[in-house]
């Protein structure tokens, strides 16, 4: 079966570790019988330079018409004075609202072989942290009315958080279904004794319980989540959560497992196509040096195969390769610590990777 691919490397680093990820594809294609084909798609930085526009119609087109979308970043210092509307970051917010991916993924996963790279107290690493952020991704205050005006006391700006009970309940049961692949526990992330729409958020939670009686279910204000992902993030499970707060717990949870750069995640909707990316950004100080950690793309490739494609023998194949190269003690410059080992470039990361397939 041939897949088709569309490919938006984007801004920074987004090149050199798509690059890598397609070479892992292409070597899991001839290892189980698969064809990839790939169409690259301008968005971000590098299309405003080469068209004037964030996300160009004939991008969202192509991956619209794909099977899956890989994602490398966008975004950097050179279009940071546009103004809102023209910015690298539109073309990512204009792909998972056409799209309609509204399910966005997020693992955090401290690796054994990483946890001296956790940066909390020690004991805490020991304890484990394998946990996923389900972040509503085409609703709240990203996508609310938001404006600008004159006030009697001077200029004021306005975003909005909007949610309607569907939006709740679709992302909700996303939350309650991945809680009973796996341990069968589920926080609900909410500002409920502030926010109205948290209030609506926790309402609309409670009524979907009922469905799901094996999950352990539990309510928590957004500010102690932030406090207990760094005091025990081994009790958690699955985290289901609005947009914006979604987007601020993943960075925390990302970096109490030590690196930014492994970790990959998927924005799903209601059909099979996704769009998979690393979850840290296009890391414009170190593009072009061929520096960058390729694990978090790799193993956003391997989410795709996962969730998109339904090949999970392929997916763990990858997935183990990578632990094994971890556990083997290979390391680029972001995760080597207080290791003498030499860091690995990004392609030489990616070659003892692809030894592994
Ligand atoms: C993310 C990013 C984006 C977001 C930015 C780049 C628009 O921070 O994917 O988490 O806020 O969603
Ligand atoms: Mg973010």
């Amino acid at each position: 079966m041939n897949y088709k691919i569309a490919l938006v490397k984007g801004d920074g680093i987004g090149p050199e570790i798509i690059d890598s990820a397609v070479l892992v594809l292409n070597k899991i294609g001839a290892k189980f019988g698969h064809s990839f084909s790939y169409t690259d798609v301008l968005a971000g930085g590098c299309a405003i330079d080469a068209t004037g526009v964030p996300l160009p119609e004939e991008s969202v087109r192509t991956c619209l018409e794909s099977d899956s979308v890989m994602l490398g970043a966008v975004g950097g210092p050179k279009w940071d004075t546009l103004p809102g509307h023209l910015r690298p970051e539109k073309a990512l917010l204009g792909l998972r609202s056409a799209m309609k991916l509204y399910a966005n993924i997020r693992p955090a996963v401290l690796h054994r072989a990483l946890v001296s790279e956790c940066p909390l107290k020690s004991g805490i690493a020991e304890e484990g942290i394998d946990l996923i952020i389900i972040r509503e991704l085409t609703g709240g205050i990203y996508f609310g009315e938001s404006g600008r005006g004159v006030g009697e006391t001077g200029p004021y700006a306005f975003d909005t958080e909007l949610y309607s009970v569907s939006e709740i309940e679709r992302i909700g049961r996303i939350g309650f279904e991945m809680a009973m692949k796996r341990r069968k526990k589920l926080t609900s992330i909410d500002k409920a004794n502030v926010l109205e729409s948290s209030r609506l958020w926790r309402e609309t939670m409670h009524a979907l319980r009922s469905e799901y009686p094996e999950v352990e279910y539990s309510d928590m204000l957004v500010d102690n989540a932030a406090m207990q992902l760094v005091r025990k993030p081994s009790q958690f499970d699955v985290v289901v959560t609005s947009n914006m707060f979604g987007d601020i717990l993943s960075d925390e949870a990302s970096m109490i497992t030590g690196s930014i750069g492994l970790l990959p995640s998927a924005s799903l909707g209601t059909g099979t196509l996704g769009m998979y990316e690393p979850i840290h950004g296009s890391a414009p100080d170190i593009a072009g040096k061929g520096v960058a950690n390729p694990i978090a793309t790799i193993l956003s490739a391997a989410m795709m195969l996962r969730f998109s494609f339904n090949l999970a023998k392929e997916a763990d194949c990858i997935e183990n390769a990578v632990a094994a190269v971890l556990a083997e003690g290979a390391r680029t410059a972001d995760i080597l610590g207080d290791s003498k080992a030499k860091p690995l470039g990004t392609s030489e990361m990616t070659e003892r990777i692809l030894q592994k397939i």
